[in-house]
Parts: structure tokens; sequence; C-alpha cells
């Protein structure tokens, strides 16, 4: 697959800058995978782009949630964008479901959409087994988990995004989208923007600590599987010295070693070292050394991470939430109403 990484374009040449939208949903744990695959790059983009960036609370409930849990976690996922260097002088946070926007247009673009298309999503596949516990049986699977990817269309169209900043999972997500845009623009006319997935290499995929042929996943069953965001210094530790390795000793950047270059990844984004670089300090020692420095390197991202976590309200990020839904609405009531006229419905 290739990985893009197409700048957005700054406004020297007069054109105005082009637009990121991406999201994060608040279920789960979320981990150094969401923080290194996605929001790392949001807060890069954000000095060149014209930023949005959702919480999308309605796809956290494609499985059963706790209310108090969803809300709870809505709010701390915006926390995790501003702790993360998301600055609100660039970019703009909101909650997905203050905006009524992103459901109407989610169902206009199901009645384009084909089932095979999204019975054909991995995720989709992963969900519905996760949640019958036998991919045979959908007959209990919600329609959500089915028709998931259209809504996330709808999130990133609505806006006329240029740029979707996120890891390699939604990468077919991003292509259904471009799918859908391309065939409404073509039925009713030049309506959506069709936007490019930003993914780069090394953050693309970070695999599970207990099993790096699976990314690593907020839904995973076992915490060795992740270092959450909200991990203790002792937690880090503890997960790191337990990561599984690959055969040998050596600290080497190999492809038939996927668990060292996963961790060497984790290492090089967090210390904005060159694998290289690692590869040679490490040149002659042992995967004891290597794991008690790559916890101390994640326990120095986490702290000053964490502690600006704690120094942020609820109150103070609900305001800018709602103040970012304030912001963005009249974009979306703009588009969908375009998006009315041209499919013949009466304003
Ligand atoms: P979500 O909430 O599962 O994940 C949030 C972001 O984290 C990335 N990610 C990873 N990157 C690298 N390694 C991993 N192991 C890893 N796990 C997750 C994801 O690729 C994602 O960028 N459907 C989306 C949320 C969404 C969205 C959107 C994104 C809804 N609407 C519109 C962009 C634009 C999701 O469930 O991501």
């Amino acid at each position: 697959m290739a990985f893009i990484s197409n700048r957005c374009q700054n406004s020297t040449t007069g054109m105005s800058k082009q637009r990121i939208f991406s999201g994060v949903a608040p279920s789960g744990n979320i981990h150094i995978g969401n923080y290194l695959g996605a929001i790392k790059n949001w807060v890069k983009l954000q000095d060149e782009c014209d930023s949005i960036f959702c919480v999308v609370d309605m796809h956290a409930i494609t499985l059963p949630r706790d209310p108090e849990e969803l809300r709870k976690k809505t709010i701390e996922v915006a926390k995790i964008y501003l702790a993360s260097g998301i600055d609100l002088e660039k970019s703009t946070l909101f909650i997905q479901s203050h905006i009524p926007e992103h459901a109407e247009l989610s169902w206009i673009l199901n009645t384009i959409a084909r089932t095979g298309e999204m019975s054909r999503m991995t995720q989709f596949k992963d969900k519905a087994e996760l949640h019958s516990g036998n991919s045979s049986t959908m007959e209990s699977v919600p329609l959500g988990i089915f028709n998931y990817p259209v809504l996330m269309a709808a999130d990133i169209l609505l806006y006329d995004t240029q740029v979707v900043p996120v890891g390699k999972d939604q990468l077919q997500h991003i292509e259904i989208t471009r799918t859908l845009a391309n065939r409404f623009n073509k039925r009713f006319g030049n309506t959506f923007i069709v936007p490019e997935p930003y993914i780069t290499k090394e953050g693309a995929n970070i695999m599970g600590l207990d099993d790096p042929t699976k990314k690593m996943s907020k839904s995973a069953k076992s915490d060795y599987n992740y270092i959450a965001l909200n991990d203790s210094e002792e937690d880090v530790r503890r997960k790191i010295k337990k990561a599984v390795t690959d055969s040998g000793s050596e600290i080497v950047y190999r492809d038939d070693k996927p668990a060292l270059m996963n961790l060497i990844n984790i290492y090089s984004l967090l210390s904005d070292k060159p694998a290289k670089e690692i590869e040679k300090q490490y040149k002659g020692k042992g995967y004891a050394e290597f794991k008690t420095d790559l916890a101390e390197v994640i326990i120095k991202f986490m702290n000053p991470f964490q502690e600006k976590m704690n120094d942020l309200s609820d109150e103070k990020v609900l305001e800018i939430l709602r103040e970012g839904a304030e912001k963005v609405r009249p974009i979306a009531k703009n588009k969908l109403d375009e998006v009315k006229k041209k499919i013949g419905f009466v304003l």
C-alpha cells in the first residue's frame, strides 16, 4: 500500500489552506497506537492546514456502551487532543452528535452505498465476530456496525475535507468514502471533494505488544496488548517488560523481526530518533537494556502529557467543544443544504 504524506498547501501561493478532518471514537482504552498513528500527525498538520477534529461519539455506540462511561470518555478524548498539542488557534474541536447533519447526510449516503461494499469491510467482519462470537451468525449483529463506514464518509464529506490523517486500519473506510463521493458526484453533479488519506509509514500500524501480528487495539482482551494513554509509570514498565520479542538477542530493525520492529517504531516515534540510530545504539546490547530504556522513553512522553490532561477541567473542555460545534455548524448546514437541493428535497 502507498503511504501518503502529501502536505497541506500553504497560502503563500495564494491558494487557501487544505482542509483536514479526523476523529477518534470515545470507546475502550485510547492507546499510544491512536496517538502515534493519528493524533501526532494532526498536531504536525495543524500548522499548515485548516483543521477540524471531532470526537466521534455516534461511532462509539455501534457496540453497547454504558451511558455514563460514554459521557466520560467523550470529554476524555477531547482532553487527549488538547494534551497532545492540538492548538485552538489552529484547529477546531467538536462532538459529532452536536451536529445532527452527520446523521442526516449518513442516511442520504446510505441510499447510494451498497450492501456488498459494506460487507467487505475488514472492520465490519472483525467487529461482527467480536459481537456474535461467530462470523457465520450475523443475525444479531447491530446494523450500525454494518454501515458505520457510511457515517464516517458523511463526517468527512460534510466539511469538504481534502486530507484525512488516520492509521492504516481506516484506509478501507477512506476508500469507500472516495467511492461514495464519486458516485454521488456522477449522479447529481459535482458536490463533494474526493478526499485523500494521510498515513505515515512508521506510525501507520502500531502492533499489539502481546501479539505483533495484530494491531494494537482499544478493545483488546488483555491489557498487555496496549499502552493506554492513562497508564501509570508502573503499568508502562510492567507491560514493556512483558512485551513479546522475536527469537535471537540482537536489537535489529528487520521485517523478519516484527515484534522488535514494532518496539523500535514506538521508540523512534516518541524520541524522534531514526530506527537505524536506535539499532546502532543497542548494538551488542540485549533486550533487557533496550526494554528498560523504551519504558523510560514512553514515560518521558506520558508524564507531561498526563499532567496537561489533569490540568483540564471537564467544564472548560465542554465549553471548547460547544464553541467548536458553533464554528463548524454553518459549514455542515451549507453542504447538507446543497446535497438536499441536488437530490430533490424541498427546502
Ligand atoms: P478509532 O477511534 O478506532 O482510532 C482513532 C485513530 O487511531 C488510529 N489507530 C491506529 N493507528 C496506528 N496503529 C494502531 N494500532 C491504531 N489503532 C487505531 C486509527 O486509524 C484512527 O485514525 N472510524 C474511526 C473514527 C472516525 C474517523 C472519521 C476518522 C470516524 N469518523 C472521519 C477520520 C475521519 C475509528 O474508529 O477510529
